[in-house]
């Protein structure tokens, strides 16, 4: 793929797919890290002499106008973050955009309306992405965080333009491949989150990609039981136990190591402050449930992340959204930003638990990289094809 360094920007209208879709309470946006981070791509393209027009979605409207859902409403943030005049477009194709684009002038920056307003959008209907090619000469994809959707902005119009990767997509795309394409070994991946169900393919994967799997949060239970292990009240897919002993067959076969807790946090209700206990993972009492994994989980972990240089992270060990079961997460999170700290490990985490997690640790400026993608992070670890990638590919 091409970056900004290869195509030439003086006087075009170039056509920045951006991904903007943060989150608004009351008609503001509480986290601008999305915006912030295509800040350096935006600037870069007004540097070299071109008028960046952005295209971007908001929310699922799903084909329909939807007024709550229009970017207008995101319009201010992006112009705070930029110090920069931002022209709103009412529609993302046709006389409005074009309209807009005119009204621009040097330094300033389009903003054309929500693409998913057209259900062309998700359909990745070529009529809708030859309206948007019509509008610039050049297209740039900034969005990773959408790569993994094929829509008319995303992929379509990447064939109809010359077309290149923004400065995010660019650092996005390498922190990636340094953690799993191409990386430094040994490589640690820790996985966590609720359910084995939603993450198979990504275990499937990683198992033939990492060293060491660390498995945390409700899934590792899956695997408990999978062992034989009683895990009493604690959240499990039991009817999972034949596929978390396949994946454990795969690891083995494939060389990487499976790391679960060997030992865990144990409470009799799930709520903030509940009385709790650290037993052995093999000892959860029948009325108690598993909400995080214990100290000698913490310390066992530390031994791994010492002994890789590597780390891809993606879901939290135990209920990190409820205190003290956010102890193992926090824990973990503080050893990896040290020993990135240290030089001694690359660290790459994504998804929007994870970040929230590794920021409430006080970890996430440390760590290497930590993307701004959730479902296109986990689609890639999972090692599918990024339709919005694959197009720049061309
Ligand atoms: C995201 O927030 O992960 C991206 O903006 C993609 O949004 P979507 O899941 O609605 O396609």
């Amino acid at each position: 793929w091409k970056t900004l360094d290869d195509v030439a920007l003086a006087g075009k209208t170039v056509l920045l797919r951006v991904d903007i879709n943060v989150p608004m309470e009351a008609g503001r946006v509480t986290d601008a890290t999305r915006i912030e981070k295509i800040v350096p791509t935006v600037e870069d393209i007004i540097a070299r002499g071109g008028k960046p027009v952005l295209l971007a979605h908001f929310d699922r409207p799903k084909g329909k106008i939807v007024p709550e859902m229009s970017l207008r409403h995101v319009q201010p943030a992006l112009a705070a973050a930029l110090s920069r005049k931002v022209v709103f477009g009412e529609d993302c194709i046709g006389a409005p955009a074009q309209a807009a684009i005119a009204a621009a002038e040097l330094g300033d920056v389009v903003l054309l309306e929500n693409t998913r307003f057209h259900a062309g959008e998700e359909k990745n209907d070529p009529a809708l992405a030859a309206d948007l090619a019509a509008l610039g000469d050049i297209y740039v994809n900034d969005a990773f965080s959408a790569a993994h959707r094929a829509h008319a902005s995303t992929a379509g119009i990447a064939h109809l333009l010359p077309a290149a990767a923004g400065r995010l997509m660019e650092a996005e795309l390498k922190a990636l491949d340094a953690a799993l394409g191409t990386p430094v070994r040994p490589v640690v991946a820790v996985v966590g989150g609720a359910k084995v169900s939603t993450k198979l393919d990504l275990l499937g994967n990683l198992v033939t990609k990492v060293d060491h799997l660390v498995i945390g949060g409700g899934m590792a239970n899956t695997f408990l039981v999978a062992q034989g292990v009683e895990v009493g009240k604690s959240l499990a897919e039991r009817d999972m136990a034949d596929t978390a002993r396949e994946i454990l067959g795969k690891a083995k076969a494939a060389g990487c190591t499976i790391h679960l807790p060997v030992d865990v946090v144990v409470a009799r209700e799930f709520k903030a402050g509940a009385a709790s206990e650290t037993v052995a993972a093999t000892a959860c009492p029948a009325d108690a449930m598993i909400l995080d994994a214990g100290p000698a989980t913490v310390a066992a972990l530390t031994a791994v992340f010492e002994a890789s240089k590597t780390l891809i992270w993606n879901g939290p060990l135990g209920a990190f959204e409820i205190t003290p079961f956010d102890a193992a997460t926090n824990a973990a999170a503080k050893v990896a930003a040290a020993l990135t700290r240290a030089g001694k490990l690359v660290s790459v985490a994504g998804g929007g638990d994870t970040v929230a997690a590794l920021n409430a640790a006080g970890a996430a400026a440390d760590f290497t990289f930590i993307s701004t993608a959730g479902g296109a992070f986990l689609e890639w670890m999972e090692g599918k094809e990024l339709p919005g990638v694959s197009a720049l590919m061309q």
